[in-house]
């Protein structure tokens, strides 16, 4: 019997029913996944399928209607708001579509800036961050804002910011869905290598052909998965 990698995600009969007034809509239908460790995930599905519901929920920014949900051994779904918020910054790094950089600020100074939030002293704080950018080939952008950087460099400091405070998983919202193809290729290239060097991703796009870059597909449809298995990429 060999050692399993221990699991990141460990979700189960997982239900989400928003409520406006009267109306009820059920936008999680009871989806069951697990993800272990080192797992290069794409979470695909047309627009309205529940990505987003389901992004939510992984990133512990919404919690269940029913259902359980367990991130890297911690049950979710009984912690407090406060509890919730500790858990996200330290067990997630998100990455999203608009990259969410601040204008004025380096690429150095935007990954530090969730370590300024989380008190982590100033030296490492700055020593973390250039090593983030050294690790997504930006070594030579530091003191460069992001209007400085194409399209594809800045969501590679988004991606820095994500790494530098060593998550749990990496969790992508259509991390490039505001990108050309090459830029697109770039980040996606980028995926690769950290998935190399051990990272658990998980990519949410409704773009087939960035999701099966992943090495393992879950298409959702109506708020279920309806396929769930490994890509050509994974067999390469
Ligand atoms: N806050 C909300 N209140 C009511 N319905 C919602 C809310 N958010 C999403 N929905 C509905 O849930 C379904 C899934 O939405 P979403 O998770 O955003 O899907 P996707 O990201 O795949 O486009 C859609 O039908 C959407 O209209
Ligand atoms: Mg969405």
């Amino acid at each position: 019997m060999s050692a399993l990698p221990p699991p990141v995600i460990e979700m189960a009969g997982a239900r989400k029913t928003y409520r406006s007034g009267q109306i009820e809509f059920e936008a999680l239908s009871g989806i069951d996944l697990s993800v272990t460790e080192g797992e290069y995930v794409a979470i695909v599905g047309p627009s309205g399928s529940g990505k987003s519901t389901l992004m939510n929920i992984l990133g512990c920014l919404d919690v269940l209607t029913s259902g359980s949900y367990r991130l890297g051994g911690e049950d979710v779904e009984r912690l407090s708001e406060v509890a919730l918020a500790r858990v996200r910054n330290r067990q997630i790094g998100f990455v999203f579509q608009q990259f969410h950089l601040l204008p004025s600020l380096s690429a150095l100074r935007n990954v530090e800036l969730p370590m300024v939030y989380g008190r982590v002293e100033k030296t490492e704080r700055r020593e973390r961050a250039a090593a983030a950018l050294e690790r997504v080939g930006l070594s030579d952008r530091l003191n460069n804002r992001p209007g400085e950087l194409s399209g594809g460099q800045q969501q590679r400091v988004a991606v820095a910011r994500a790494l530098a405070g060593d998550p749990t998983m990496i969790l992508a919202d259509e991390p490039t869905g505001n990108l050309d193809s090459a830029s697109t290729d770039d980040v996606l290239g980028l995926f690769d290598e950290l998935h190399a060097a051990g990272r658990t991703i998980v990519l949410i796009t409704h773009e087939h052909d960035v999701a099966r870059r992943a090495r393992r597909m879950v298409t959702v449809r109506d708020g279920l998965i309806v396929s769930d298995g490994a890509t050509q990429e994974a067999a390469a």
